[in-house]
């Protein structure tokens, strides 16, 4: 048995529990992300699943069915008028939240910015920010204790202001942090949500004090969309020049102020949380699997040599991949897609999915299910060798069809860069007796911070 079968058990890693724990919900959720969903779900390629609503619900695994609902049928299942409008509540009109003609005419609008080319131009910048990042762990003692989901917040957030809307982001980025914290504690879903009038009620409230978060941020954000406005010479050419810029193909009309609002919303929120938790399960699955890390360490090494990496460095680190490709199966950021609806009747693997059924497509589920890998919850990078192949659909973090994650090429790139920067010159150890706990709100984190210990590497 290699070592990497012996590395201590993984939050998440044990099956959800048999029953429904209607009691005893919370501390469930501590250790897995959908306690809810049976067991039968990580097996079985579509699985009915019991709701205390009585809705019909459905979770789809099976590869082939997902292509259906993401791609080939993608008509038949938009997303459900609860989540359109828990989406708009933060991001108004944003991406996330719409679909039809203006979801269309927005992503052409905004594709170009996360473009191959685009996302390569934005590495030196990426890079810059990690490096000041690491300069600053150089100031911390050796074995200084750091709250990595923080740290890891702070550099993503920075490096979305920067490469995304040219600002270094000292303004905006702490009203947008606040924002989002605040926001999160908002989505503290229970049962009497899906009660027909409470349930309305409720989600009113709800809409009211989420405008209310957003006031701020929405303030500092119309300050910069205003200043761009106002510079003659246009500014750089980033995605709020694009956004600014943008001409409807027949009416000639722009962007309207609140439409721009609402796609950066989106973008600096979507944008920056998604890739700190991500970075943040890289550090904790490295301080859980010394021999994985040891053989990244020696990959940057013999390819950077201590230096800081660019763009061009990346295609030369194919562990550095393996391991962050990995890491995104284990706990993807985004560990359940927005909830579909069946607009007709339709048959999936052999299963009727009546008209008006609710469908989850989760790659949380898709990434442990027993038919798709072997020993799913086992951290191993190998799993993404050049050369191994999987059905489409088996993995995938950033969602799948028309809808795919708009920043997937991006958050990629950022995080091998933040690794191959900081992880050259530290190695980051849990607090001795810390126990990683999930915190599941739309993105997956660890609940309450990640405490880890710096430990200065000697090459
Ligand atoms: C590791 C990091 C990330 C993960 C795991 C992730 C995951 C996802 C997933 C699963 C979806 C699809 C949601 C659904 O179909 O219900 C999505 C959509 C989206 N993501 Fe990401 N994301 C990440 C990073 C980013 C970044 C860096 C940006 C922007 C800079 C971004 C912007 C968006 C937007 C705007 C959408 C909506 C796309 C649309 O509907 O057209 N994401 N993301």
């Amino acid at each position: 048995m290699t070592a990497v079968e012996m590395s201590p058990k993984l939050v998440g890693s044990d099956p959800p529990p048999r029953r429904m724990p209607l009691f005893g919900l919370g501390k469930a959720l501590r250790k897995h992300p959908f306690p809810t969903i049976p067991p039968q779900a990580y097996q079985a390629p579509v699985l009915k699943v019991p709701t205390p609503g009585g809705q019909r619900f459905y979770v789809v695994s099976d590869p082939a069915g997902v292509k259906r609902i993401l791609l080939d049928h993608v008509a038949n299942y938009p997303k459900t008028e609860r989540e359109r409008r828990f989406f708009s509540a933060m991001f108004g009109d944003g991406l996330l939240s719409t679909d039809g003609d203006m979801w269309r005419a927005h992503r052409r609008t905004m594709a170009p910015s996360f473009s191959p080319p685009s996302v390569a131009s934005y590495a030196p910048a990426m890079a810059a920010c990690a490096e000041a990042f690491r300069q600053r762990w150089d100031q911390a003692p050796e074995g200084a204790e750091i709250d990595v989901a923080e740290a890891m917040t702070d550099l993503t957030l920075q490096i979305i202001a920067r490469t995304m809307f040219s600002t270094d982001g000292a303004d905006v980025a702490g009203v947008v942090r606040g924002t989002m914290e605040k926001a999160m504690e908002q989505l503290d879903f229970n049962i009497l949500d899906i009660l027909p009038v409470i349930g309305e009620h409720r989600f009113k409230a709800r809409e009211r004090r989420i405008e209310a978060i957003f006031a701020e941020m929405d303030g500092a954000i119309a300050r910069m969309i205003a200043e761009r406005q106002a510079d003659a010479e246009g500014g750089p050419q980033d995605l709020l020049a694009r956004l600014i810029a943008a001409r409807d193909g027949e009416t000639g009309e722009g962007m309207s102020p609140k439409e721009i609002r609402d796609q950066v919303v989106t973008i600096f929120l979507a944008g920056h949380e998604t890739t700190a938790a991500t970075m943040c399960w890289l550090w904790y699955l490295l301080s859980q699997h010394p021999q994985v890390e040891a053989r990244l360490h020696v990959e940057l090494d013999q390819v950077l040599g201590g230096r800081t990496p660019g763009h061009e460095d990346l295609a030369q680190l194919p562990y550095a991949r393996m391991v962050v490709d990995e890491a995104l199966r284990v706990y993807p950021a985004a560990p359940g897609l927005s909830t579909r609806m069946a607009l007709e009747a339709d048959e999936i693997c052999g299963v009727k999915i009546p008209k008006g059924a609710m469908i989850a497509v989760a790659p949380w589920i898709q990434h442990r299910h027993e038919a798709l890998w072997d020993d799913p919850g086992r951290f191993d990078p190998e799993r993404f060798a050049p050369g191994v192949e999987r059905p489409r659909f088996a993995y995938m973090p950033f969602g799948g069809g028309p809808k795919v994650c708009i920043g997937a090429q991006l958050a990629v790139t950022e995080t091998l860069l933040i690794l191959a920067t900081l992880a050259q010159g530290y190695s980051l150890a849990l607090r001795p007796g810390h126990e990683v706990e999930i915190l599941q709100k739309i993105t997956m984190r660890p609940r309450g911070g990640l405490p880890m210990i710096l430990r200065r590497r000697r090459r």
